[in-house]
């Protein structure tokens, strides 16, 4: 984190919606599956966040865990972070002793596990959101192929984001199988001109101008970049807020005479050495 307040979520209100409501058919005892997609930066992680609130709101109980890279021997440990991680874990730490952990006892430890999910969900709705799939290797492929199936007629909402033309071809084969089998699929595009005025406005405390605008376009509304953008030309106060009878409106003052690319090359160079909130770089 860099310690700046975290900014609203613009622009995704129609994925919302639709994972609004899958979660509330969830609510009547079904099992559902979202597969969330995008390049780097577009707001996976974000719309997870942004999942797990409203289900939380919803009376879900809420598990998250990520998958990573290079982690093949304990490659199920997104799940297991899901389950057990937290200050109220979806299922007691207590569980995690009696289980098959090695790695040739997966099949054992996925029947464990759906066990432990079933006593859960019986209680509860329960949401598990699994972010960065794209790194999942065949256990966690294996896992989150059969388990959403498995626990199909109890209320366990899955939410699970991928990077796209990436990661371990089982990964491929069971988000492609989650999809033939009913999976809600949002596919993250880039944000629309008005999401980037909000995201502008969020960052600058006043509306851009369209001569902003138009340069805050040139980054292909990723949101990620978007906000490098405009924090960027805060910080080396290179934009100026004009007051008007009303309303506050932010122009970029220096910006005529510059290289055309050159806003979006720094967006690009700080996309690379800029503070991260997951510890991660993001890679274009
Ligand atoms: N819709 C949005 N509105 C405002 N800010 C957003 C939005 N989506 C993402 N952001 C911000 O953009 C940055 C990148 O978002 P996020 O980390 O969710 O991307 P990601 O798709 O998960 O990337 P990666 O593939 O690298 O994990 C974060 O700072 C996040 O708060
Ligand atoms: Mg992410």
């Amino acid at each position: 984190m860099d310690g700046r307040a975290a900014l609203p979520l613009r622009g995704r209100q129609e994925e919302l919606s639709r994972v609004q409501k899958r979660l509330e058919e969830v609510r009547s005892g079904v099992g559902a599956v979202v597969v969330v997609e995008g390049r780097a930066g577009l707001g996976k992680t974000r719309l997870l966040d942004a999942c797990a609130s409203l289900a939380s709101g919803l009376s879900f109980r809420v598990g998250r865990g990520m998958a990573e890279p290079g982690r093949s021997v304990v490659d199920l440990q997104a799940l297991l972070d899901a389950m057990f991680d937290g200050e109220d874990p979806l299922v007691a730490r207590h569980a995690l002793s009696s289980l098959h952990t090695s790695p040739e006892q997966t099949f054992w430890l996925l029947h464990d596990l759906q066990a432990l999910l079933e006593e859960a969900a019986l209680a509860n709705p329960l949401l598990i959101g699994l972010d960065d799939l794209q790194w999942a290797g065949t256990s966690l492929a294996l896992a989150i192929r059969q388990l959403p199936q498995r626990l199909a007629s109890l209320p366990v909402a899955w939410v699970m984001a991928f990077r796209p033309n990436q990661g371990h071809p089982a990964a491929v084969e069971a988000k492609l199988e989650l999809l033939k089998a009913g999976g809600e699929f949002i596919s993250l595009g880039p944000l629309d001109r008005e999401a980037i005025a909000d995201v502008a406005a969020d960052v600058l405390g006043a509306e851009p101008d369209e001569q902003l605008l138009e340069r805050a376009e040139r980054v292909h509304g990723s949101p990620f970049l978007l906000v490098e953008f405009f924090r960027g030309l805060q910080d080396e106060g290179i934009v100026s807020v004009a007051r008007g009878h009303r309303r506050r409106f932010a122009r970029a003052a220096f910006f005529v005479g510059r290289p055309r690319a050159d806003e979006r090359d720094r967006a690009h160079r700080s996309a690379g050495t800029g503070p991260r909130s997951a510890g991660r770089r993001h890679l274009y």
